[in-house]
Order: structure tokens, then C-alpha cells, then sequence
């Protein structure tokens, strides 16, 4: 078999952005990025740039900043998406636009309001536009497991014609099976005229848990990208997992004629940055990344696995990254040591001011633990990748009190504001525990209004003395927020968390999701 290319098209930063709570700030999806392009993952689908001016933002910034993966920007298809996802990828060394439509009668009746013919005209439109701005166009059929076969076939042959370079085939709603997934890809191979000029890609949701498998079969049957996102986050219940495509093609080698160019032991630290930016936690069985991934509980397999590793173990934990770069940094590790690890690390902070306030943290966690690893430095340098204007409640200090018969207590010093507006306030809560009472203090100021949807907490590292990273989800008025935060203490890495998702909600943007 000679091996083929398989182009990875990562799509964290656009439809993982569309879970619940997971959109990110500028300078947080330029930190997957970097991590992605490090990750050497062909295509990083960058965002929606008309969802937002903050999103169009955002994929301009990572279209100047990324040079060795190509950049994509989605677009709708329809002028104004496409001269902005257009504009937004300006700068890249290479960059795509990715346009798209649904096809399905019931896309196209209920949804679009809209006739076949019309669909296929606006595809066409839209790629040919596209082509104004690049010449690496793809073209997506939205809800295409759905969609009738004949007339994919013709809505493909004329965006090929159009000047599509990459064709889609999206299942929109994760309702295929492995078999027809791969059979709809090798048909469609076999009955679009130009087949042979265009790369064919995959793109599957996770609804019925069969996103991983549908993509591999479609490999199978011939498709070459496949389109993916880390830890599996997207819409629902998510999209295909890069880290599980990416090691079956690779695992599997005997099976697939193809292979990417992804440097797997960047997977591990990917897994974690988006894990820590999005607040989504990593279950511990999941495939790959999750922590007990290949750790052998039982005495036989333990056993086993001394005597020869392969006899129960298909892939080694430091080929993914799971033991690369784990221990980073000690107490008496200076400025520059500091500096250069954020730098290996892909972690940008806005000013001097930040560094040296990240540094101090750093040394003030070296006093509290002694040994610093990367998962350490991410959570820690969080606060300052967040520009200071989008910072309007800070917490200056905080002091806790629980005694048993007692109603704990918080009191908290809070910044509100920026520059010569800030002003500090003094708050006292009680509650039903100590966090309950944190966040009541935090609420006696900012009156927030929003709910609690979700609070969680889980150890960065191991050990006692490992920080605890606090997740909140907070919503308000229909959008949905994820606040995180880090500390030994994990009361105050509540407070940071809450602090953070009430930050969020006074900064963001309204968007508009490409699907709705
Ligand atoms: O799921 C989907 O159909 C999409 C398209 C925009 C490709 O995300
Ligand atoms: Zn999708």
C-alpha cells in the first residue's frame, strides 16, 4: 500500500467553541493555536468570523501570528460571511475558506426556507466569491447524512466546478453508523463528476458516541481530511476526537493507507491547555488523554505489562506525551527560566507587567509546592493572558472562616473596574459552606443576576499540595459562561473561577452560531 497524506482539520477553535460555556477569548484561542500549529495539525479552523467583531478578531490575529498550519475562517454561504471570513484570513501564509449550506429537506424546508435550486445556486455563489480571496476552498453540505444522494451528488459537482478544493461531508447530527458512513464517502467518490481534483473530508458529531468510528470508515471508503477536535469538544456531544483519529490511523497502521503528520506527543499538552482554558474536564477513562488511559489497575496486567509492555499496552504513554515536560520548573528556578518555559509552553502574556505578575505567583507556588509542572504554569499564567480592559472584578484578597456549628464565613477585598475607576470593596458573606459563602460575597457586589449551572473541582496535579482548578458555569440571560480558576487553596480558586465567568459575561460579545 503506498501511504497517502491525511490532512487534520482541527476544529476546536469553531465547533468546539460551540459547546456550552467554551467560547474563548482572543488571546486564549491564540494559545491552542500555537499549540495546534506545534501539534503540526494541517488546518486550524480558527473561527466564525462573522459571528462577532471579537471572533473576526480572532481569526486575524491567529491568520498573523500561525505560519506552518493553513488557517481557515467558516463562512455561511452568503456574501457578507464570505467576505469576512475572506478579510479574516487576509494575512495568513496560507489560508482557506471553509463555506458551507445545509442540504437536507429538512435543512433546507424548515431551516433555510429555501429550494434545492436555490441551495445549489448560493453554494455556488459562495465558492466562487471565496475564490476572490483564495484559491484553498472548501465547501461543507451541512446535515448531508440526511440529505438525498442525488442531490449532494449535484450540489458537489458544481461547487467542484465552482472552484472547491476540499468537499465536506458533514454528519451534522452524529446519525450514521460506520458501514454507511464509509459507503456514502465511497459512493460519492465514485459518482461525483471531478471526484479525483478535490480532497474528501469528514466531519462527524459524536450524538450516538460513533463519531470516531464514522470518520475512520470514511478514511477507509477514501475520504483524506478528517475534521476534529481535541478532547472531542463540539456542539452536544461533541465532534470526532483528533487524539483518538489521529492514533488509530497511527496505531493501526496495517489497516489505513494513509497517515498524518501530527507530532503525537503534542497530544497530551493539547489535551490539557483546552481542557484549562474551556473548563471541560477530561473524564478519566476517556481514550488517549484521559489520566487513567494507560495506567493498569489490576495485579495481572501489572504484571504483564513489567515483563513486556506490548502485552497489554497498543500504544506507549510517552508517544502521546503523557511523560514528556512533566516536571518544568522548581523554587529556584529564576525569571528567565520562567520566561522561556511560557515561551516553550505557547503562553503569550500581554505586558512585562503581566510576566512579572505570573512570575510572582510562580514563586509564591514554588513556596507552597515543590515541584512546578506544566499543568501548574498554564493554570497560573491564565490570569494574565486575559488583557486587563476585560478584567472588570478582580479579587484582591480574601480570608476565610469554618468552625464546626458554625456558618462559614468569607471576607473578601474585590476590584471593580479598570484604571483610575477601580474601586475596592470590602465584602462579608455566610453561606452553607465555604464556597456558597464566597460566592454570595462576590455576589453582594457584582449582583450579577446570572445562575449556577455548574461547579466543580479537580486536582492539577497529584499530591496534597497539588492545586486545586475550579470550573463555574454561569448563565445569564441565554449565554452560557465557564469561569476557571487555580490555587493551592481551593476556596480561593472558587473565587478566581466565579470571578472569572462574572468577567466573561461583562466582557463577551454577543455571537451568532453559524447553524442557527
Ligand atoms: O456539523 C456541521 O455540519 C458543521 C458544518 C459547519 C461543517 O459544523
Ligand atoms: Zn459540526
Amino acid at each position: 500500500m503506498s501511504e497517502q497524506h491525511l490532512t487534520i482539520f482541527d476544529t476546536t477553535l469553531r465547533d468546539g467553541e460551540q459547546s456550552p460555556g467554551a467560547a474563548m477569548t482572543r488571546e486564549e484561542k491564540l494559545r491552542i493555536a500555537r499549540q495546534l500549529e506545534r501539534m503540526r495539525v494541517d488546518v486550524i479552523e480558527a473561527g466564525f468570523p462573522s459571528a462577532s467583531n471579537g471572533d473576526f478578531e480572532a481569526v486575524r490575529a491567529i491568520a498573523e501570528t500561525i505560519k506552518e498550519s493553513t488557517v481557515c475562517g467558516l463562512a455561511r454561504a452568503n456574501e457578507t460571511d464570505v467576505r469576512r471570513a475572506g478579510e479574516a484570513i487576509k494575512p495568513a501564509k496560507s489560508g482557506r475558506i471553509h463555506t458551507f449550506i445545509a442540504t437536507s429537506p429538512i435543512h433546507m424546508e424548515k431551516k433555510l426556507r429555501m429550494s434545492p435550486d436555490q441551495v445549489v445556486d448560493a453554494a455556488v455563489a459562495a465558492v466562487k466569491l471565496a475564490g476572490e480571496y483564495t484559491a484553498d476552498i472548501e465547501f461543507s453540505a451541512e446535515d448531508a447524512v440526511r440529505s438525498d444522494f442525488d442531490f449532494l451528488v449535484r450540489v458537489f459537482d458544481a461547487v467542484i466546478k465552482a472552484g472547491a478544493t476540499t468537499i465536506n461531508v458533514p454528519d451534522t447530527v452524529g446519525y450514521s453508523i460506520p458501514e454507511l458512513w464509509g459507503e456514502r464517502m465511497r459512493k460519492l467518490i465514485e459518482s461525483v463528476p471531478g471526484a479525483d481534483r478535490v480532497v474528501w473530508s469528514t466531519h462527524c458529531h459524536n450524538d450516538l458516541g460513533l463519531a470516531v468510528a464514522n470518520s475512520l470508515s470514511a478514511v477507509l471508503a477514501g475520504a483524506r481530511q478528517v475534521e476534529c477536535t481535541i478532547n472531542g469538544l463540539g456542539e452536544r456531544a461533541g465532534n470526532a476526537s483528533l487524539e483518538e483519529v489521529v492514533m488509530a490511523v497511527r496505531t493501526r497502521g496495517d489497516l489505513f493507507s494513509c497517515a498524518t503528520r501530527i507530532d503525537t506527543t503534542q497530544i497530551v499538552p493539547a489535551s490539557k491547555l483546552v481542557s484549562q482554558i474551556t473548563g471541560y474536564p477530561v473524564q478519566p477513562n476517556k481514550a488517549i488523554v484521559g489520566a487513567n488511559a494507560f495506567a493498569h489497575e489490576s495485579g495481572i496486567h501489572q504484571d504483564g505489562v513489567l515483563k513486556h509492555r506490548e502485552t497489554y499496552e497498543i500504544m506507549r504513554a510517552e508517544d502521546v506525551g503523557w511523560t514528556t515536560n512533566r516536571l518544568t520548573l522548581g523554587k529556584l528556578s529564576g525569571r528567565s527560566a520562567f520566561k522561556s518555559r511560557l515561551k516553550e509552553l505557547g503562553i503569550e502574556l500581554h505586558s512585562e507587567e503581566a510576566l512579572n505578575a505570573a512570575f510572582g505567583r510562580f514563586k509564591d507556588l514554588a513556596d507552597k509546592k515543590r515541584e512546578i509542572f506544566d499543568e501548574d504554569i498554564y493554570a497560573l499564567a491564565g490570569d494574565d493572558t486575559i488583557a486587563p480592559d476585560h478584567e472588570h472584578y478582580r479579587l484582591v484578597s480574601s480570608m476565610f472562616h469554618s468552625e464546626t456549628g458554625e456558618a462559614p464565613v468569607a471576607k473578601l477585598t474585590l476590584a471593580v473596574g479598570s484604571g483610575a475607576a477601580r474601586v475596592e470593596h470590602q465584602v462579608e458573606a455566610d453561606g452553607g459552606g465555604p464556597v456558597d459563602a464566597t460566592f454570595k460575597a462576590i455576589e453582594k457586589v457584582a449582583a450579577s443576576g446570572s445562575d449556577l449551572l455548574l461547579y466543580s473541582v479537580n486536582a492539577i496535579t497529584t499530591g496534597t499540595d497539588a492545586q486545586g482548578e475550579v470550573t463555574v458555569r454561569l448563565s445569564k440571560n441565554g449565554r452560557i459562561v465557564n469561569g476557571q480558576g487555580a490555587d493551592t487553596d481551593i476556596i480561593v480558586a472558587s473565587a478566581k473561577a466565579y470571578i472569572n465567568a462574572l468577567n466573561k459575561l461583562e466582557a463577551g460579545p454577543e455571537r451568532v452560531n453559524p447553524q442557527v
